[in-house]
């Protein structure tokens, strides 16, 4: 048995989970007849405060289809430089639906107006149009980091009052809630369109919403449909999303609490530190960072050997590699190396508090061992 870190992706379903889905009524969804779809469907958009939504049948879907509706080609994209919709979603905000990004740089994936009134570009025949402002919350490549409230606010109204369409990438905005105390509604009716997943921390095999108003999502269908994304009785699949709405919410607060411990125990091993944990992601840089605790991203993808007191310490990939072999009998930890000096480690439903304790320990072992053969 191996505890898997890598991400809150790879849960699987629960007994229950699988008696809903095997229980599901279905119909044919591309006729809008698939009761368990069109009741997620209004379900979320009951939680979420939105007149619809759609089911999709990923975050990266219901994110670029959100994109495609909202945009015409040529027309400018703002949105963070590791924002998920951009770094790892092959390109589809350029190769779909014709973007050109306009990036804005920040350690934790929030940003002031300002930043996004610098991208903005003059109304005229040369430029091309200023059209969506794309968040993300929680902020994946930047360590599960929750926006402020009061700057999402703000940066989503000056987003609008300047004509842009503001998009959220809501793929863990439940863990957002859960950290902040607020309801998912309080985020969304600053926003005119969002993508949520069911397949994180939900624990949901497969499957999204975006929603928004009724004429948009109707729009986001048409875009779905031409993308071949249409599916047929995929209530069966749906009714997985259904359960992990209402019964896996209110257990993320174990998710973050299990990520705290991580970060505890690891801050403490020599040569590891942790960034701040907000919610259900740990960042751990591995040998020195800078003055704010960070590693540049760009010297962390560059592999030079980083000292620690004389002695030359592991990159993130190996350090990966020597948990994913195993320690002293403790069980193989799967992690991602995400930067040569940086894991990134998620926790999620199929992780315990003890497992979470064991890959703290292999951590351990795994550095004071590969310290004292450098
Ligand atoms: C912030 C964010 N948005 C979107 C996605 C895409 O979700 P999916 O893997 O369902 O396409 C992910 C996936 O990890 C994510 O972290």
């Amino acid at each position: 048995m191996f505890i898997d870190l890598r991400s809150d992706t790879v849960t699987k379903p629960s007994a229950d989970m699988r008696a809903a889905m095997a229980s599901a009524e279905v119909g044919d969804d591309v006729y809008q007849e698939d009761p368990t779809v069109r009741r997620l469907q209004e379900r979320t958009a009951e939680i979420l405060g939105t007149e619809a939504a759609l089911y999709v049948v990923s975050g990266h879907q219901g994110n670029q289809l959100c994109l495609r509706a909202h945009s015409q080609p040529g027309d400018a994209l703002i949105c963070h430089t590791y924002s998920h919709v951009l770094h790892y979603e092959t390109g589809t905000p350029c190769a779909i639906s014709g973007l050109q990004p306009r990036v804005i740089d920040s350690l934790d994936g929030s940003f002031e107006p300002a930043r996004v009134a610098a991208h903005l570009l003059p109304r005229n025949i040369h430029h091309s149009r200023s059209r969506i402002l794309s968040l993300e919350n929680t902020h994946n490549r930047c360590g599960g980091a929750v926006w402020p409230m009061e700057r999402f606010e703000r940066v989503a109204t000056f987003g609008r009052e300047q004509g842009l369409k503001v998009h959220l990438d809501g793929a863990r905005l439940w863990n957002a809630c859960e950290a902040s105390g607020t309801q998912p509604a309080d985020w969304i009716h600053h926003v005119d369109s969002t993508s949520v997943c069911f397949s994180k921390g939900l624990g949901a095999p497969v499957g999204s919403c975006l929603a928004g108003p009724k004429d948009f999502v109707e729009e986001c269908r048409f875009y779905r449909k031409m993308f071949g994304g249409q599916m047929r009785q995929c209530g069966i699949i749906a009714a997985a999303a259904l359960f992990a709405l209402e019964h896996n919410r209110p257990r993320l607060a174990e998710d973050h609490a299990n990520a705290k411990l991580l970060e505890e125990r690891i801050n403490q091993i020599p040569g590891l530190s942790v960034l701040p944990v907000q919610s259900n992601i740990v960042m751990v840089d591995i040998g020195p960072t800078d003055s704010e605790g960070l590693p540049d991203y760009d010297t962390a993808l560059r592999p030079e050997a980083q000292v620690l007191d004389g002695q030359r310490i592991p990159t993130g990939a190996e350090l990966a590699r020597m948990l994913g072999e195993g320690v002293g009998g403790l069980p193989q930890v799967k992690c991602i190396a995400i930067a040569a000096q940086r894991i990134r480690l998620v926790t999620h439903l199929d992780v315990s508090c003890e497992q979470c304790l064991q890959a703290a320990e292999a951590f351990e072992r795994v550095m004071a061992g590969a310290l004292a053969i450098a």
